[in-house]
């Protein structure tokens, strides 16, 4: 009830003067105006207690803590489209370093990095990309898409079992190379410009989860991908491992809990 509003009781006791009415209804009268008094009371109580206080600014504060982190995560990864193609460019950069003359340790590295690279995209983009396009209708290219994952996943058990001295190595790459290859073409001409005509902002927040689920999925293999991306790339290391390690930091260090 409005504050200003004044109930007198019953009948139109608030046009006549109190020596024209009853004790019962100026007895009412008093008893609506002690409630008022005692609710307003208690909601300014409420709204000027410091512990109130404290509380409505810690909550604020970590809201606009969570704000500034997601706007530096937004900013610090690319939408999902340029991910798949910088994850192609680097595919790609190690299938032109293996040739016929590349030793035999420099072959065990490029092969071990191309297909945990070609393992961790094929992930990601079966868990985030693919269904996300897959919302906007059918694809045929799409419907091929994880068909050709497996085909890959199953070149890639046989590059682990084999060595670079066995017979048969250099033809199973290559092979696996025109199949990523292949598949990597549709993307690029189907794929990503189909999501990028459809998807609009989407694009950045699902580039931020791309990043977040990678570095899970990265996660138990650093050591290994620090060694051979120090032998298949040597001179480019030591600036891709810096950078990489602090954006590692920035998004997998574990939040500042505060007291409640
Ligand atoms: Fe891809
Ligand atoms: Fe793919």
């Amino acid at each position: 009830m409005n504050a200003e509003q004044t109930t007198y009781g019953p009948g139109d006791a608030n046009t006549r003067s109190y020596s024209e009415r009853s004790p019962e209804e100026i007895e009412q009268e008093i008893e609506g105006t002690r409630q008022r008094l005692s609710d307003t009371l208690e909601a300014l109580q409420h709204n000027l207690s410091p512990r109130e206080r404290l509380m409505q600014a810690k909550d604020s504060a970590l809201e606009m803590g969570d704000r500034l982190v997601r706007s530096t995560r937004a900013a610090l990864t690319p939408d999902i489209t340029t991910m798949i193609r910088m994850d192609h460019t680097h595919v790609l950069a190690l299938f032109r370093r293996y040739r016929p003359g590349t030793s035999m340790a420099r072959k065990r590295a490029l092969v071990a990095n191309a297909c945990l690279a070609l393992e961790i995209h094929a992930t990601l983009e079966e868990e985030i990309f693919y269904p996300a396009l897959a919302a906007f209708g059918h694809d045929e290219v799409l419907d091929k898409s994880k068909p050709e994952h497996d085909q890959m996943r199953r070149h890639i058990d046989v590059l682990r079992t084999s060595d670079p001295t066995d017979v048969g190595y250099d033809d199973t790459f290559r092979e696996l190379m025109r199949s990523v290859l292949h598949h990597v073409a549709d993307e690029e001409s189907v794929l990503l410009p189909r999501a990028e005509e459809l998807m609009g902002d989407r694009l950045g927040e699902l580039g931020m989860q791309m990043t977040m689920r990678r570095m899970e999925l990265l996660k138990p293999h650093l050591g290994e991908v620090a060694v051979t991306t120090a032998k298949s790339f040597p001179v480019a290391t030591v600036a891709l491992a810096s950078g990489t390690l602090a954006l590692a930091w920035l998004l997998l260090r574990p939040s500042r809990t505060r007291p409640s």
